[in-house]
């Protein structure tokens, strides 16, 4: 037993260290650290969808989405579909601009989101409905979209997914065919919401209309009898001044069930049938002869139940005899009568497939019984019919000229919707022609008063919110880019302050320094404007380092600057005689003023401590990882982190950073500066410091946080372990969570206490090598899933001796830190 064991928990570790792409599998969203790469997928939070790089079966690759749970691989969406990568490899990862793109091996992109450059942190993530978004990181709100594959369909409509015209934006989604079944390159199909005239959804073969489903009729298309009367699926088409969208919900959200334009120009909608493993085909269109785009011509009624399938209206007859003997309809239908304009009346034709709409007019004010005294006036007026058949129906529409792609429905009572055509007043009294049209009653006799009908602006419409958006944008962009004067394609908006500006009356960052690090310059005549010429009443409050004043930008913009003083001899930077840091005004002010303060520490409940935790995670590994230079922070600490007002926490300070050079992974240095207490081993006594030095004082800041306690002065002084060393002493007992803040723990989750208090310790391991780096600590702290090792041995295991400190670590060497004599001692 005891070797099966010790197997185990070997295996286990060797799982930990090499598992951990695969683990992550299970990660649903891309950021600029942890892009996706060819052997990865992202799964949605529910694992609905899947989304990777696939090839169709013609050894290329694309990236798509499909669904997870079906074996049989459906592609739903496809990013590149014009621009496969040829290569085997690729990354689809975030870009500097804020944009996800897809590199080839040579790192050329081949496919990208495409939208302005960003000024905040993005992240990409597949949702559980299929949609793959682009939104910021932290933001309010999750539904702020900067761009999602839903705008950008592909071949394939998924339940929520959106057709048609978004008003506002201008953004017309419609489906397009893949070129081939193993090709998803633009095929010639698409189908789309036509909205010239009346709306309809059609589908074309490049210009030309292959079939449409009849208008909406505010219950249905009057062409697709077959949607009729289903329990598991709903459809809406909305027109508001937002939108004319037509989509579709699913009732039951357990069925998968989607709506394709195949390569061969098939509309199909599918339904998985889980007992038989199949996508079962609920309806195709063109589904038969009638239902293909004008089979009998203008004029021309199709029916499949008689024969031949064309039949002209009473008072109509075949324009070309012959053809129409020959079962070719397409030339249609004329007039065999003569017409009067004053004396025509009209045919009821019931059961019909609607007239191609695109020259139809439409009026919602007015009623059947108007509609048709408009049409009798107006002696180009060919047919009417009733806009919307609820509650006994409502609206107007009227067509002028031809009438296409009638088609008559016998055998189903959901098939199509009353028709008043134009008949001459001699045909009205006759028998019905060929078919089962009917004669229709005599309309003659409708009174009413004649209403202008209005044409339809829809069109006008988009064009005009196109313009006045692009003009928005526009501003917009330049508003958040405010005073910037650098070349700069992007600001950050992470965790680091997005204000974090630097500037002087004289630059002391030489100026390729200062473009690289890509931050917004400021003048300074603009913070003395700021700032009231840093007066008095703006001033916050003063600190080692200088005032710190509140200053308000022209945009409205609220800031806090800092003036620093003339001393400064710390550890990187600056010899000048006025240097100003400018950050955005923080309205909960810090981290440790709340975290120890007994009041305000029951404000920070569980789950916003764990986001801070996160929050600085993300914000540290950008600084390691993610900015073009290695930072290293080096004064990690509570009061070094900032609260906005929904308490995302923001790293602050960069007084003593150090920036690296890409390659550089450690220095040293002869100043040991920053703060007693989340310094790492090595970094006090050597001045040694490296990622891994933020990485204990992080570690440091997780165990304050879990804790509400100080790491130095810790409450309890008889105590002579400092928190680290109670960490690591109540871990090793099993006791862990009695580390938890007394204040709040009436809520929180056990388990994910314990993995932050796992997480710290291991952070503030006493070897350098042994700390995981942030990249390391943020997926540990993202996912429950992957597994860690236990922590050994903390750095600094401090115990208060006559005021002199004493570590656990190395032998009889001290060093003096700032004045602070430091003993070293062999505790072990
Ligand atoms: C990457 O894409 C570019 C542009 O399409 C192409 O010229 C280059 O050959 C591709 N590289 C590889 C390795 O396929
Ligand atoms: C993709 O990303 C991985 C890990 O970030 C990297 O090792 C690899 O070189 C990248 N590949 C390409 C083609 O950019
Ligand atoms: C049709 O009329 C009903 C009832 O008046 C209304 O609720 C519905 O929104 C209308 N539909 C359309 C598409 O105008
Ligand atoms: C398109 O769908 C139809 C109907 O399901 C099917 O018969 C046809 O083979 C499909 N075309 C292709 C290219 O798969
Ligand atoms: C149609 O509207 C007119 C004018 O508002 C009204 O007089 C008439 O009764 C309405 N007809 C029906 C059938 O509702
Ligand atoms: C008939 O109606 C159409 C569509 O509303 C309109 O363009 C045309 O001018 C009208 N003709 C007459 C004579 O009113």
């Amino acid at each position: 037993m005891k070797t099966l064991h010790s197997h185990g928990s070997t295996f286990m570790f060797v799982f930990s260290l090499f598992f951990y792409p695969f683990l992550s599998q299970a990660i649903d969203t891309i950021t600029p650290t942890q892009p996706l790469t060819i052997k990865q997928t992202l799964v949605s939070n529910g694992e609905v969808f899947e989304l990777g790089f696939f090839d169709p079966g013609n050894n290329n690759l694309y990236i798509g989405i499909w669904y997870k749970q079906i074996q049989q691989k459906t592609y739903v969406w496809v990013a590149n579909r014009d621009n496969p990568i040829t290569s085997s490899s690729g990354n689809l990862t975030i870009a500097s601009n804020g944009n996800m793109v897809l590199v080839n091996q040579t790192g050329t992109v081949v496919w990208s989101t495409n939208q302005p450059t960003q000024v905040v942190k993005t992240v990409g993530q597949l949702l559980d409905t299929g949609n793959f978004v682009l939104r910021p990181e932290n933001d309010e709100n999750p539904e702020n979209y900067i761009w999602q594959s839903f705008d950008y369909p592909t071949d394939t409509l998924l339940p929520e997914m959106k057709l048609g015209w978004d008003r506002k934006s201008g953004i017309h989604r419609f489906l397009r065919s893949w070129k081939t079944n193993i090709v998803p390159s633009t095929g010639d199909y698409s189908f789309k919401l036509d909205i010239t005239g009346f709306p309809e959804l059609v589908t074309m073969n490049d210009e030309t209309i292959t079939w449409r489903t009849g208008p909406w009729n505010g219950l249905r298309f009057s062409g697709t009898p077959q949607m009729v009367g289903l329990n598991i699926m709903k459809f809406e088409l909305q027109d508001n001044s937002d939108e004319i969208t037509y989509s579709f919900e699913m009732l039951d959200s357990s069925i998968y069930s989607r709506f394709v334009v195949n390569s061969s120009g098939i509309s199909q909608r599918l339904v998985w049938a889980e007992t038989t493993k199949t996508w079962n085909t609920f309806w195709y269109f063109p589904g038969d002869f009638c239902d293909q785009f004008g089979e009998c011509g203008p004029f021309g009624v199709c029916d499949t139940s008689t024969a031949p399938f064309c039949n002209c209206m009473t008072g109509f007859r075949p324009k070309n005899k012959q053809a129409w003997d020959l079962r070719d309809g397409k030339d249609g239908c004329v007039r065999s009568s003569v017409m009067d304009c004053g004396s025509d009346g009209f045919l009821l034709l019931k059961n019909m497939k609607l007239p191609e709409s695109s020259n139809a007019f439409v009026d919602q004010t007015i009623n059947l019984s108007e509609c048709g005294a408009i049409c009798k006036k107006n002696c180009s007026c060919a047919a009417y019919a009733s806009m919307n058949i609820t509650e006994g129906g409502s609206g107007c529409v009227i067509w002028v000229g031809d009438l296409m792609d009638m088609r008559h429905y016998v055998d189903s009572e959901y098939g199509g919707q009353d028709l008043y055509v134009r008949a001459a007043a001699s045909d009205l009294d006759q028998s019905v022609g060929a078919g089962s049209l009917k004669k229709g009653s005599n309309n003659g006799n409708h009174v009413g008063k004649i209403v202008g009908i209005t044409i339809s602006t829809c069109v006008v419409l988009t064009f005009l919110l196109i313009l006045v958006y692009l003009k928005r944008k526009k501003t917009r962009n330049l508003k958040k880019s405010f005073n910037r004067t650098g070349p700069q394609e992007r600001t950050e908006d992470f965790v680091v302050n997005k204000g974090v500006v630097v500037q002087s009356r004289r630059d002391y960052y030489n100026e390729t320094t200062m473009d690289e690090l890509e931050l917004p310059l400021f003048d300074f005549r603009t913070l003395a404007m700021a700032t009231n010429n840093f007066s008095d009443t703006n001033k916050l409050g003063q600190g080692g380092f200088g005032c710190v004043y509140k200053g308000t930008l022209t945009e409205g913009e609220v800031v806090a600057v800092k003036r620093l003083s003339r001393i400064c001899e710390q550890g990187c930077c600056i010899e000048v005689e006025e240097k100003l840091l400018i950050y955005e005004f923080m309205e909960n002010k810090s981290l440790d003023m709340f975290l120890f303060d007994k009041e305000k520490n029951v404000k920070l409940n569980w789950k916003m401590r764990l986001d801070i935790i996160r929050g600085i995670a993300r914000g540290l590994l950008y600084l390691h990882q993610d900015s073009r230079f290695k930072i290293i922070h080096r004064d990690m600490k509570a009061s070094n982190i900032l609260l906005d007002k929904d308490m995302n926490p923001k790293i602050s300070d960069f007084g003593i950073a150090r920036i690296f050079g890409r390659d550089q992974t450690e220095a040293e240095t002869k100043i040991v500066v920053g703060t007693y207490g989340y310094m790492s081993p090595e970094y006090a006594m050597d001045g040694h410091f490296s990622t891994k030095s933020d990485v204990f004082s992080f570690g440091v800041l997780i165990l304050e946080i879990v804790s509400g306690k100080r790491n130095r002065g810790s409450s309890n002084t008889t105590s002579q372990l400092n928190l680290l060393g109670q960490a690591w002493k109540i871990w090793n007992e099993d006791n862990a969570l009695e580390l938890l803040d007394e204040s709040i723990r009436a809520k929180f989750s056990e388990n994910e206490v314990l993995r932050c208090i796992q997480i710290g310790l291991l952070c503030v391991q006493e070897q350098s090598e042994d700390r995981p780096d942030m990249a390391n600590v943020v997926l540990l702290l993202s996912s429950e899933n992957v597994r860690m090792p236990q922590p050994k041995h903390p750095g600094f295991f401090i115990r208060k001796i006559n005021k002199e400190i004493e570590y656990s670590s190395k032998d009889d060497d001290s060093k003096t830190i700032n004045g602070i004599t430091i003993s070293i001692l062999d505790g072990r």
